[in-house]
């Protein structure tokens, strides 16, 4: 296997995969499906974080299974992709953002699959700068503009964020918001996976859109970009060697 890509919030399918098969992976944390093919002659497999029907919340993803399973398929790379609010006027609904930082304001998950070792990972760069500058080339072919950098706070929801903690978390340097970047892209650099996170930006973080936040306007947006989303992915897939 060469890429796997993690669907986040209304990417539960990748119906471009050419031989496609479902398959489970088992490992010591727990089933993962994964919907594997090709595309462009590359392996590729295909995980919804949230599970095939949006049933797990961002706090109960099995975060180590999922990337357990991605070293256990043998794939470097991984594309994820994340529904975000955003905190920067400059980053608008529907805008696509390449993240490169997070800063982590969750409480309560399993970060580590070190649990019986003292091993401490850098994440200098979390994000991989070669996975990144294909993500950016990719989009220039198809002429889709991508924020190129942004950093992602992640809250522990299921809840919004209320208006004084957007405040805080701008004031911090955050540009989106979201709950489902920690632990996994920790966990991919614990093991040295080659992994970029493109988000979608499905609304205005709260206090910053006058409107109260609903589920609904972030599926909206989110399956409004969907096409895009999937033609970026792919083209990605294409372009990396
Ligand atoms: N906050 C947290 N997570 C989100 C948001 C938000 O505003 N939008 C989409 N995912």
């Amino acid at each position: 296997m060469d890429i796997i890509v993690i669907g986040g919030s209304g990417l539960y399918d990748m119906e471009e995969l050419m031989e496609k098969q479902e398959i489970t992976v088992e490992n010591e944390y727990g089933t993962v499906h994964v919907v594997i093919g090709k595309i462009d002659n590359k392996e590729v497999g295909f995980i919804a974080r949230h599970g095939k029907k949006h049933s797990v919340p961002p706090s109960m993803v099995n975060y180590r299974a999922n990337i357990k399973a991605v070293e256990g398929l043998g794939a470097r790379y991984v594309i994820a992709t994340s529904a975000v609010g955003s905190l920067n006027e400059k980053m608008k609904p529907g805008d696509f953002v390449l993240l490169d930082q997070f800063i982590d304001f969750t409480k309560n998950r399993i970060y580590t699959f070190f649990e019986d070792e003292v091993r401490h990972t850098d994440v200098t760069e979390p994000y991989c700068p070669k996975l990144r500058a294909t993500i950016l080339k990719a989009g220039e072919n198809l002429n889709l503009k991508i924020h190129p950098e942004g950093t992602y706070v992640c809250t522990e929801g299921p809840r919004y964020e209320t208006p004084a903690e957007i405040r805080a978390f701008k004031m911090l340097g955050a540009d989106v918001v979201g709950m489902t970047q920690v632990p996994e892209v920790v966990l991919a650099n614990e093991i040295g996976l080659c992994y970029a996170s493109i988000a979608i930006i499905t609304n205005y973080a709260a206090g910053i859109s006058k409107e109260k936040l609903t589920h609904e306007e972030v599926m909206d947006v989110m399956n409004r970009r969907l096409p895009e989303l999937k033609k970026l992915i792919i083209e990605t897939i294409r372009v990396l060697d």
